[in-house]
């Protein structure tokens, strides 16, 4: 080539959640059966979504609408409505214009990173999620700045730690934070927002939060949205139906701004964001038609509540099948469908392993071990072993050995499976080590 091809940016695209998936499928030619719990596509783990909501879809399809293009910012009667139940809660009012629809929240993180400035920075939380770290460090072609969520305490943001970061970095312009949170599972109580929402406010910083798993948050956890806190700061929370609904597959998101008039430069770059979607003419049309019909329906608040409580129900036995096991922490999920193990310090120490019958895969797995971090080979060792397919906490953009499953599968015998093997390798592997130190 007559110039490098390669962009700069390339080098920060990861993606544990899905690069892992090369690794099993390699496993499974030898003809492991697999038992994926990396991705949280509830569809995929046996969800069906329910009837009524299916209903509505198929009104949907029968609008001539949902076959064309729609304004690029989405349709103006789906905007309305969203801004409609924004308002509904005290707090930031937001109208018809704030609201702009993208392919999915990721969609919509490739364009408000890809957009800004790259001597603008936004500090996010890591454990990060890596669709916000790899966009935000791909715009800038630098290592992502991070805040730490601190495992002693329930995974909740270090304020203190994002203070000084905020105070030693000019280049900051906004803190990002995922309440609820994915890899953690943690929920953010108001104080901690609102402690965030003042750093903003006292250092000029936009806020960008994703909500996506705030309709999935447990009974008896509290969080609110931004907007309900936001007051004058400047910030985008994006939304979406791909795991409330669930409809991955609907790739259907959409941003709120918030106090867009509160900063010309702020209104500025929003304004970007629209000319850059404008490009790709406009997102999914038939999805945008169908959300405010489901929100607006009387049996949707009941539809969240029985999958909140499902899944809090899933989180509790989880916990208890794998939180007794001496040399891992971990907090059980308040929200969405992910838990996190973290190993101790000083738990893993380079020769854990578990035993793998396979000749070619002991090999396979040695091979693929070698120099990677300690919870990668963890990983490695339990998809060779068992089968059950789990991203490396590292993975995460975090120092922390660990790993994330998800508590997706539908079927209560196989997922009663899925914990009771994976507690009996955490268990192997970590005997296992103390065996041979
Ligand atoms: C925190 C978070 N944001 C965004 C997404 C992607 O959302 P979408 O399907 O709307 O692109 C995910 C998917 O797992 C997620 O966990």
């Amino acid at each position: 080539m007559r110039a490098d091809l390669v962009s700069p940016s390339s080098a920060h695209l990861s993606y544990a959640i899905r690069d892992i998936v090369k690794f099993g499928d390699l496993v499974r030619q030898h003809g492991v059966e697999i038992t994926w719990e990396n991705i949280g596509d509830p569809i995929a783990k046996g969800e069906k979504v329910a009837p009524w909501i299916r209903a509505i879809l198929h009104e949907v399809v029968d609008r001539d609408e949902s076959w064309g293009y729609c304004p690029t910012e989405g349709f103006l009667e789906v905007r309305e409505a969203l801004a409609g139940h924004v308002n509904a809660r005290a707090g930031v009012r937001v109208s018809a214009a704030d609201i702009i629809f993208f392919n999915g929240v990721a969609d919509a993180v490739a364009k408000v990173y890809g957009f800004l400035s790259p001597h603008a920075r936004v500090i996010g939380p890591s454990p990060a999620y890596s669709t916000h770290s790899s966009a935000e460090s791909a715009h800038c072609a630098l290592p992502h700045l991070t805040y730490d969520l601190d495992p002693e305490n329930g995974w909740l943001p270090d304020i203190t730690d994002l203070r000084r970061k905020v105070e030693k970095n000019p280049s900051i312009a906004g803190i990002l934070l995922i309440n609820p949170n994915n890899p953690t599972g943690a929920v953010y109580p108001v104080r901690v927002l609102e402690q965030i929402v003042a750093l903003a406010r006292e250092f000029g910083l936009f806020l960008v939060a994703d909500e996506i798993y705030i309709h999935m948050v447990y009974p008896g956890e509290d969080t609110v949205h931004l907007s309900e806190v936001a007051g004058d700061v400047p910030a985008i929370v994006m939304r979406g139906i791909s795991k409330e609904l669930p409809w991955p597959g609907s790739r259907c998101g959409w941003i709120e701004v918030l106090n867009r008039s509160v900063d010309q430069n702020f209104s500025a770059y929003v304004d970007s964001l629209v000319a850059a979607k404008r490009l790709e003419v406009c997102s999914t049309s038939g999805p945008q038609l169908a959300v405010p019909r489901i929100f607006g329906d009387s049996r949707y608040p009941g539809h969240l509540t029985a999958r909140a409580g499902m899944y809090a129900e899933r989180a509790r036995e989880a916990h208890e099948r794998l939180s007794p096991i001496p040399g891992i922490t971990m907090h059980r999920a308040q929200s969405a469908f992910y838990m996190t193990v973290l190993f101790d310090h000083g738990a893993l120490n380079g020769t854990n392993s578990l035993h793998i019958e396979d000749r070619g895969l002991r090999e396979l797995v040695q091979r693929q071990s070698k120099g990677v971090a300690p919870d990668w080979r963890f990983v490695y060792h339990l998809l060779a072993s068992t089968g059950i397919c789990v991203v490396p906490l590292t993975g995460f953009y975090t120092p922390h050995p660990g790993f994330r499953f998800t508590l997706l599968e539908a079927d209560d015998t196989k997922r009663a499976w899925m914990l009771r093997n994976l507690a009996a390798a955490v268990t192997e592997y970590l005997e296992s080590g103390k065996k041979v130190a």
